[in-house]
């Protein structure tokens, strides 16, 4: 089951993968609600979250007002962690699942800004990333005796219309042409090129899969070595 603000977009996706869609909004209870609600009506569980939507914005730290701040934080704080808290309630009641240990596995998507401080641009983005590394632990502390599991992944420079939207802000504010900022931010990517979505799902799929189930309030970092050892 696949959800997303963009409802022809998410149709669209669904469609090509035979799946199930779903418009909402994650900042919104009832949208979180309807979307565990549909998950338990037609199959009767939900074995993995994959907790993913964000936004970004680049603004200078000196000229972030509070409505950029509560905006932002709206969807990559508050709304990661109150679905994460929808799909965890029911979770905790259902059997484990079939042929393992666990009743269910959570997974956030966080970034390399959670460490790096971000860039000089993305205060508040930054701030949200570490604040989901922080919930993923506790949620691993809290979620284990239920035996739940609760991981992060945190991707590099990935290309996505987020980083077309970064680009955008940034060449914009150094008076640069389009894409310059992209380029600079991917040449010195140690595995030689940007990160694609697909780089990204393979890690995913792993931490959605039997192999990682002993894996629990990890942040992976995946990021062609960009952040090596932080
Ligand atoms: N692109 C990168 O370089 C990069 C790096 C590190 C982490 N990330 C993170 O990866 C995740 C996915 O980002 P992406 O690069 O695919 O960005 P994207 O902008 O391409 O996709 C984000 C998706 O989230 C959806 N969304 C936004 N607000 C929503 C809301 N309120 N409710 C429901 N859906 C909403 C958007 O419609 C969009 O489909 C984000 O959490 C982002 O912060 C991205």
């Amino acid at each position: 089951m696949l959800t997303d603000l963009d409802g022809p977009a998410v149709e669209r996706l669904a469609g090509e993968l035979g799946q199930v869609a779903i418009q909402g909004d994650v900042t919104v209870r009832a949208d979180i609600d309807r979307m565990v609600e549909t998950a338990y009506r037609r199959w009767g569980r939900l074995d993995v979250l994959f907790n993913n939507a964000g936004v970004i914005q680049g603004k200078p730290l000196l000229d972030l007002t509070e409505a950029d701040w509560d905006r932002l934080m709206n969807v990559n704080l508050r709304a990661v962690f109150f679905v994460l808290q929808a799909a965890a309630r029911r979770m905790i009641r259902q059997d484990p699942m079939p042929g393992s240990e666990l009743r269910g596995k959570l997974i956030q998507t966080a970034s390399i800004a959670a460490y790096r401080g971000g860039l000089p641009l993305t205060a508040h983005y930054a701030a949200s990333k570490a604040a989901v590394v922080s919930i993923t632990r506790t949620a691993a502390q809290a979620l284990a005796p239920s035996r739940i599991t609760s991981n992060c992944i945190c991707p590099g420079v990935v290309d996505t219309p987020m980083w077309a939207k970064l680009d955008a802000d940034w060449t914009a504010l150094e008076g640069w042409e389009r894409g310059k900022a992209w380029k600079r931010r991917t040449a010195g990517i140690p595995l030689g090129r940007p990160e694609r979505p697909e780089d990204v799902a393979g890690l995913v799929a792993f931490l959605a899969s039997a192999d990682s189930d002993y894996l629990t309030g990890q942040a992976i970092n995946i990021d062609g070595g960009l952040v090596m050892g932080s």
